[in-house]
């Protein structure tokens, strides 16, 4: 019997295994983190280190220097996990990690700390997709939500509305044909001089602001759950540039607010019409974009309209985390799926569904 296969058997039996502890890893873009997870949905530590502070004199990631950080912090991250845990290595069932979507060299360091750790400890390695993480963060914060439900998915990387039709069942209905809107909200806050990430800036400096400009998004997807904000977002840049240009002053309490009524009205408008029409009486929202206060307000809203229950995740569980990748690895677990063989490596793409 090869070491993998008493893995396997060990990985088999958790399927029915009372209680499930697992240590998550996360490290696809500029958080590292590592959590302690029970069961899926009862976070006993959710340790973060981020490098924001790091990549903001740079106004964005700087892939090398996130690698390099990653590998700085994440033993100390690891102590930590467990010890506010109150948890010895020895009590945890699986090791699960983020094996992609992200940063390629960034991922690599949290799949072959997972790895080291998992073949020296003797545990089965869960890899788990990040997306789907984002998605499972809702299993922490609502504790009875259940699949089926529709899934608007929006984050740095990825923009989707996506069914959840089970635990490890989905579908995509639609996506974005360029830019993730968390790119679009990151650019236009540079543009107009915000520090990186530009998405929580733009949500506070729009609450100062009215919507003045009239943008819009492209009508040739009007009929489609597919999203464009390339569009938009150079719409806004050529906009400050010729205002540079000619010495003009902007309102960019108002070009951040025009900007997120826009943005917002488009996700929030498909999302609820894609749930609706898919039949489904529940809708979450899932990664970054998801903190941001004006979608939420509108997602409320449409689905109060339309007798659709909406859940979001606590803000902490929005954007990249560990906990999020042990949740998900749990429901991976319970459906006998997802063991990574020790050549695990890195990918910097993922398939959404
Ligand atoms: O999910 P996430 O942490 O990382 C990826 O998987 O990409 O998402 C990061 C994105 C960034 O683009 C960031 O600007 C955006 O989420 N974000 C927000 C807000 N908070 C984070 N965008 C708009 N409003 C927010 N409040
Ligand atoms: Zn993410």
């Amino acid at each position: 019997m090869s070491y993998f296969d008493i893995i396997k058997e060990k990985f088999e039996k958790l399927k029915d295994k009372e209680d499930l502890l697992i240590l998550s890893i996360e490290s696809s873009c500029d958080e590292t983190s590592i959590a302690i997870v029970k069961n899926g949905r009862e976070v006993l530590s959710n340790v973060i280190a981020s490098q924001i502070e790091i990549h903001r004199r740079f106004g964005g990631v700087v892939p090398e220097v996130a690698s390099r950080n990653h590998i700085l912090a994440i033993s100390s991250v690891l102590q930590e996990a467990l010890s506010i845990a109150n948890i010895s290595i020895d009590q945890i069932d699986a090791i699960a990690v983020t094996y992609g979507a992200g940063l390629i060299g960034a991922l690599l360091v949290g799949v072959n700390f997972a790895k080291g750790l998992a073949y020296s400890l003797g545990l089965p390695l869960i890899a788990v997709s990040h997306v789907h993480g984002h998605i499972a963060a809702n299993y922490i914060s609502h504790q009875s939500l259940k699949p089926p439900f529709l899934c608007l998915m929006v984050s740095g990387g990825h923009t989707a509305i996506l069914k959840v039709e089970d635990y490890n069942k989905f579908s995509m209905l639609g996506t974005t044909v360029d830019d993730a809107v968390g790119e679009a909200f990151d650019k236009v806050a540079r543009v107009i001089g915000l520090p990186y990430p530009g998405g929580p800036e733009i949500d506070k400096l729009a609450k100062e602001g009215e919507p003045t400009f009239k943008f819009t998004v492209s009508n040739s997807l009007k009929h489609t759950y597919n999203f464009s904000f390339s569009g938009i977002k150079t719409e806004v840049v050529n906009l400050v540039h010729n205002a540079q240009q000619k010495g003009l002053e902007i309102n960019k309490a108002d070009l951040a607010s025009s900007f997120q009524e826009c943005v917002t009205r488009e996700l929030a408008e498909k999302a609820v019409k894609a749930c609706k029409n898919s039949g489904l009486d529940s809708l979450v929202v899932a990664g970054g974009v998801g903190a941001n206060s004006r979608l939420k307000e509108r997602l409320n809203k449409l689905c109060d309209e339309n007798n659709i229950t909406f859940y979001s995740p606590a803000l902490k569980y929005c954007t990249d985390n560990g906990a999020m990748i042990g949740s998900m690895a749990y429901y991976m677990i319970r459906d006998g799926i997802g063991l990574a063989e020790f050549d695990l490596t890195a990918k910097p793409n993922v398939e959404l569904k």
